[in-house]
């Protein structure tokens, strides 16, 4: 039984997968947190280090057999530290709410006080919602972007951090198109006594190609996925910079040993909050890694920019209110309350389009988050598949089109078949499309 081929074990399972590959290939995805890992880091993902045990880090396993994958998890560590300029990486975390877990655990107490960016302008659930374990284990406070600007204010994030005094302050985002003052939010670090935590889950790749601010000498901390712009497979980890504070030792109350942010750190993903490690995952990092030092990911990042700048530009032709009035990076948030129709229903517009896109809440929105006031569209994983300006603006004209007809179905079916005839000469994977 071990020895079949997928198709031939379980042709149930494996006609779905053909068939998501297929959606894949004639869709025109959008989601900004998305993107197509390579056939590389597909085959590493999907290899025979999903058998392995690996409870520990590199030489300090508590199981034996893990003199190859200890190689495989120092190559992506050593890979990171390159990407990122690094001091310490841990590449364990499942996925980026499970790093920002550990983050949580090394650094606070249940009950104390985090600020973070709002997730209702922009933030993520994992930095103090209500529903989510940080707004239940921790006093979560948050700071926004202004009304007039869409943009956030040092200013009043310094008012708040000064009356909140957190114990942790968190940057980050996942639906923010500007980029963040990283030297401003250490200076109101210090000055409130607070740590610094950077999410950079979306920007990963473009921060790694320096298409945008480097959090890294500023932040204690910082967490990502490894599966949006850094383009590998789905998973998390958690870097620590070179600047010199931020390798500064605790002292551990047991031992009376000084422990360093690394080691604290280490222990908070493993014992801490995880299990074994996905060595195959892990694997699949090291070959993304590897992938994002080779000068053409830097080529890759920039035309990220410049398609997610070139469709801000051509809605905002159109009439739509982009967030913020465009991008710094691979994403754009539209308001669509000038246009008559909300999230939710540009979202299913769109499906039927054979366009990808997630409703999202825009700032002080006035739709409840499932219905919400507008979309999120992003260009990540478009752009891996070789589009550029003129493809993108075509996107957005394709959108607009959909969208300014919203009870016109046949025309939503017509522009799904310009989207696929679109996507036909960019196809994902050498696939021909079904
Ligand atoms: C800023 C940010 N942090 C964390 C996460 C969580 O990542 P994951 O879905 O891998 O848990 C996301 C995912 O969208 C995100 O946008």
């Amino acid at each position: 039984m071990i020895n079949k081929h997928l198709s031939e074990q379980d042709p149930e399972v494996f006609s779905l997968i053909e068939k998501e590959t297929d959606r894949q290939n004639q869709n025109a995805e959008m989601i900004a947190s998305e993107n197509f890992a390579s056939k590389a880091v597909m085959e590493a993902n999907g290899s025979t280090l999903t058998n392995k045990y690996a409870e520990g880090l590199p030489a300090k396993r508590y199981y034996g057999g893990c003199k190859f994958v200890d190689v495989v998890e120092d190559l992506a560590r050593d890979r990171a530290k390159a990407l990122f300029g690094a001091e310490w990486v841990n590449v364990q975390p499942h996925s980026g709410a499970q790093a920002n877990a550990a983050v949580y655990l090394a650094c606070m107490k249940p009950g104390e006080r985090l600020l973070g960016f709002d997730l209702a302008h922009g933030g993520h659930l994992t930095h103090g919602s209500p529903v989510n374990f940080s707004g239940i284990l921790y006093e979560a406070h948050f700071y926004g972007v202004e009304q007039d600007t869409g943009r956030l204010d040092m200013n009043k994030i310094r008012d708040k951090a000064r009356k909140v005094k957190p114990k942790m302050i968190s940057i980050g985002a996942s639906a923010y198109s500007r980029d963040f003052d990283y030297e401003a939010f250490r200076d109101i670090a210090d000055e409130t006594g607070a740590m610094l935590w950077m999410d950079m889950a979306h920007t990963a790749g473009l921060i790694a190609a320096k298409e945008m601010n480097d959090p890294l000498p500023w932040a204690h901390l910082v967490t990502t996925t490894t599966h949006k712009t850094l383009r590998g497979p789905r998973g998390g980890m958690i870097l620590v910079g070179k600047n010199g504070e931020n390798t500064l030792g605790i002292v551990a109350p047991k031992s009376g040993r000084t422990k360093s942010w690394g080691e604290i750190l280490d222990s908070a993903v493993f014992p801490g909050t995880q299990g074994g490690p996905l060595m195959h995952v892990i694997a699949a990092k090291a070959v993304a890694f590897g992938e994002a030092l080779q000068p053409g990911f830097k080529t890759y990042q920039k035309q990220v920019k410049k398609n997610a700048k070139a469709m801000a530009a051509r809605f905002t032709e159109l009439g739509y209110n982009i967030v913020s009035g465009g991008t710094d990076n691979h994403l754009i948030l539209i308001d669509l309350r000038n246009k008559g129709i909300n999230g939710k229903q540009a979202e299913a517009i769109l499906g039927t389009a054979e366009i990808t896109v997630n409703k999202n809440m825009v700032p002080f929105d006035t739709e409840s988050p499932f219905v919400t006031s507008g979309i999120r569209i992003g260009a990540p994983a478009m752009t891996t598949r070789g589009m550029k300006e003129p493809e993108f603006e075509f996107l957005a004209t394709l959108i607009d089109k959909a969208l300014s007809k919203p009870a016109d179905e046949s025309l939503h079916h017509s522009v799904a078949e310009e989207v696929k005839a679109l996507c036909e000469g960019f196809p994902l994977y050498d696939q021909v499309p079904a």
